[in-house]
């Protein structure tokens, strides 16, 4: 039987992550401008249970590595997506300007809009979908890679 082609296959994901993987949830991420690595990476851990998951760990277990890689390759080529406009508090967007420069920008570069970065895109996400990622993490409902769980320690 033929393989189905990498936007068929990533067609599935749109229900939860938007169309072509812009979201518009409040609380799920867009999977626009990562890079196919981490976007690889990231479905191989949810199927080997090594990453902490709601839904992700059932839904990738239907797939095959070579599925994975056509759906890394699609989502990788989406463009970077603007969600609906959020409202902010100005005041607090300079306190976590200024927290994101002092504990995360080595790895999160430039706002955190740099795919070759390898690890995910902060920028662009809800507001919300930040925050609950961001408790799961200090939670421990979800691991955070080592390099970011030794900086998060001085935050
Ligand atoms: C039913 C809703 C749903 C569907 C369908 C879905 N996802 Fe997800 N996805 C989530 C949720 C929720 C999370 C957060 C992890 C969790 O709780 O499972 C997530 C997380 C992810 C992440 C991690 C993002 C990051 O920034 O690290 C990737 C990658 C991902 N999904 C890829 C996919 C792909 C590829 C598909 C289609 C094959 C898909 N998802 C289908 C709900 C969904």
């Amino acid at each position: 039987m033929a393989m189905p082609s990498a936007q068929m296959l990533s067609c599935t994901c749109a229900s939860c992550h938007g169309t072509n993987g812009v979201s518009n949830a409040p609380v799920i991420s867009s999977l626009t401008d990562l890079s196919k690595n981490y976007l690889v990476e990231a479905m191989q851990a949810y199927k080997n249970d090594e990453r902490s998951s709601t839904i992700m760990n059932r839904i990738v277990k239907g797939y095959n590595d070579k599925e994975f890689e056509l759906i890394g390759e699609f989502f990788s080529e989406q463009k970077m997506h603007s969600i609906d406009k959020q409202s902010y508090d100005n005041a607090k967007e300079k306190a976590g300007k200024k927290l994101h420069k002092k504990y995360y920008s080595s790895c999160h570069s430039e706002g955190s809009t740099v795919t070759d970065d390898e690890v995910g895109l902060l920028a662009g996400n809800a507001a919300l979908f930040m925050k609950y990622s961001l408790v799961d993490f200090h939670d421990g409902s979800r691991d955070m890679p080592k390099k970011m769980k030794k900086k998060s320690k001085k935050c």
